[in-house]
């Protein structure tokens, strides 16, 4: 799979409120040709895009996203934490998401956030999704399970395990998964671990990278991609 090496992360990074409609207007306008974004499960099992398991940090809500409706999600001010440029953006579902990103030409890395002990349903029901909607997506997870379930789902969607530190199991976590790529901190990277993900085949992206010359040094080493909060330290030529 060839990646689009600069991915604007939770959407439109750091320049528009993260996991929303109005980042991957922002992404595109960029000249982006890839967005990240997480997905999670609504009460009414409707996958929406959310990072945190709950609203308080990134919404006017309060709780927890499990035990709130899509449509009443669909109504809090996900936009103003950010800038009050930006209020009364929604969140919105990631039918919505998919939807657009379609329309912008956007390549999107669509991230299974599971909320506790919802790691399967949300593997499928995103999975499912993303299957219908046949846009260029990859899916990724820290979670194991769900990347099993999304399997099962949609066999023929690519998937990535996403780690933080590279573990020496890392092996068998791609094997039982099935994943194709792997997602990784950029911190904690060693140019040895790089060097055997990438002589077993396995291309790595890595994440968060918010300075060129951070990004250059990693494509140097071999990364493919990084997600970045500053997609505007580059020209669209280059992403
Ligand atoms: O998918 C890469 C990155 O988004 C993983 O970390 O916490 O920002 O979802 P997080
Ligand atoms: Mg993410």
């Amino acid at each position: 799979m060839i990646y689009p090496p600069i991915i604007a992360h939770r959407c439109g990074g750091a320049l528009a409120p993260e996991n929303t409609l109005a980042g991957l207007h922002l992404a595109a306008r960029l000249g982006c040709r890839g967005v990240e974004f997480d997905v999670m499960l609504a009460a009414d099992g409707v996958p929406v895009l959310i990072h945190d398991e709950t609203l308080e940090r990134t919404t006017s809500g309060r709780g927890r996203v499990a035990d709130m409706g899509s449509v009443q999600l669909a109504r809090l001010d996900a936009g103003s934490r950010h800038h009050a440029a930006f209020a009364m953006e929604p969140v919105p579902t990631l039918a919505d998401a998919l939807h657009r990103c379609a329309a912008l030409g956007l390549w999107a890395n669509v991230e299974i956030k599971p909320s506790a002990g919802q790691d399967v349903d949300t593997g499928r029901v995103v999975a499912r999704l993303a299957a219908a909607a046949n846009g260029k997506l990859l899916l990724s997870s820290f979670s194991s399970a769900a990347l099993r379930s999304a399997a099962e789902e949609a066999e023929q969607l690519p998937r990535a395990l996403l780690v933080g530190a590279i573990a020496p199991d890392w092996r068998e976590r791609m094997a039982e998964t099935g994943a194709m790529a792997l997602h990784s901190s950029a911190r904690a990277l060693t140019a040895e671990t790089l060097a055997e993900v990438l002589a077993a085949g396995f291309p790595l992206a890595c994440y968060t990278v918010n300075r060129r010359d951070d990004a250059e040094r990693l494509f140097a080493m071999g990364v493919s991609a990084v997600f970045t909060d500053r997609p505007d330290l580059w020209a669209a030529s280059e992403m």
